[in-house]
């Protein structure tokens, strides 16, 4: 769970045209590791103060013992995609389309966002992935650089090693490109999170409406480039990974052997590892596990892996993410609340422990000195209620 890295590159100086004071009081503070009734101040974008007891000074926002926790910190997440082709084939206009993504994880606690982009294309029957990342990129950076977005973004760059293009456009990308995870890919089917070729049958031959023999040749094209590529390109992407000063994540290991791999390649987490002997041999690695928050909250995966609340209840989760349901991590973490019947260590699975493993040290808990990030929820029939979102101290949702 220790992240030894610290990148200057992943540090956010606070913009004086944010300039506000957050005083709230009379709320349940989530700390690291206990809930308090306190208050809580930011100034300059900035957790100043933390004070226990029910004063509410004069200025001071009464939250009537609702429950102020860090903003949450999402690592992983296909969201921007949906808002880029709202339909299949249908490509919508790039900036409102990273703008509405942005508020839309806003809308929903989240403050830190690491946007993941593939690199490395694959052409085969009836499949064609493209490059888009680099160009993506540059339009999502331009946008932050704007103050266009409402919530903090990095870059995610997913590599899918078994591709033929994976190094040339890792190329293009460098230190300045906020990359805080490079995350190693290989969905050859067969093994890890495609095992079970029914289900990778039912998810890509019903999306691109492929009869046997597509099924048959694009299973075949892809285990031949795992052949070709897939040694050389986990190798070159962990050295790209390097060169950006980015985290590395594992994805989809299934066995123990694999996790070892994962290690010598320096992975900090996993990525939904796929069974419990992979999420045990994490832990004896110190590689913090991933599960995905739909998982979670759907009691299972929908391709037939471990479920993730297996994962909590054996002590083998450390980190949620909203994989592809921005709202899903709020609820996750109130849902793993309950399993475990302890608030702070569910919520750090959604805050410190993600900030941690992605190497951000500025954020992620309520202590004074930490980024402003806060978000203020209530309780409805066991449902949070999100009242409140507010990015460096100013008020976002
Ligand atoms: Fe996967």
């Amino acid at each position: 769970m220790n992240s030894p890295f610290v990148s200057t590159h992943l540090t956010e100086a606070y913009d004086g045209s944010m300039s506000e004071v957050l005083h709230l009081a009379n709320a349940r503070l989530v700390l690291s590791d206990r809930v308090v009734t306190g208050r809580l101040l930011i100034v300059d974008g900035q957790i100043a103060e933390i004070a226990e007891g029910e004063s509410i000074p004069g200025g001071a926002v009464n939250c009537n013992g609702d429950y102020v926790l860090p903003g949450l910190v999402e690592l992983h997440t296909d969201n921007l995609e949906r808002h880029m082709e709202p339909r299949p084939e249908v490509d919508w206009p790039h900036l409102p389309a990273l703008l509405a993504h942005d508020a839309e994880l806003a809308s929903t606690g989240i403050t830190t966002v690491f946007d993941a982009l593939r690199v490395g294309s694959i052409h085969s029957a009836k499949v064609g992935y493209g490059a888009y990342a680099r160009k993506l990129a540059d339009e999502l950076l331009a946008t932050r650089a704007a103050g266009y977005f409402k919530i903090s973004h990095f870059l995610h760059l997913r590599a899918e090693i078994c591709s033929e293009t994976l190094l040339a456009e890792m190329a293009a990308f460098g230190p300045a490109d906020r990359i805080g995870i490079v995350s190693l890919m290989d969905h050859t089917p067969g093994q890890r999170q495609f095992r079970d070729l029914t289900a990778l049958k039912t998810y890509v031959a019903k999306k691109r409406g492929m009869d046997d023999a597509d099924f048959a040749a694009h299973v075949a094209n892809l285990k031949a480039l795992q052949k070709r590529f897939g040694a050389k390109h986990e190798a070159g992407a962990v050295t790209e990974a390097k060169r950006y000063g980015a985290v590395i994540a594992s994805h989809d290991d299934t066995t123990a052997e694999q996790v070892a791999t994962s290690k010598a390649n320096g992975a900090e987490f996993a990525e939904f590892p796929t069974t419990p002997e992979a999420a045990e041999a994490c832990q004896t690695h110190g590689i913090a596990v991933m599960m995905g928050a739909p998982n979670l909250i759907r009691g299972g995966s929908h391709s037939g892996n471990v479920a993730a609340s297996e994962l909590a209840l054996a002590g083998l989760l450390d980190i949620v993410s909203s994989d592809y349901v921005p709202a899903a991590l709020l609820l996750s973490a109130f849902r793993l609340a309950e399993m475990w019947d302890d608030l702070p260590r569910a919520v750090a699975c959604v805050t410190q422990n993600p900030a941690r493993a992605a190497g951000l040290c500025d954020r992620g808990c309520l202590a004074t000195g930490q980024r402003g990030d806060v978000i203020r929820v209530a309780m409805g029939d066991k449902t949070p209620l999100l009242r409140g979102v507010w990015s460096l101290g100013k008020r976002v949702a």
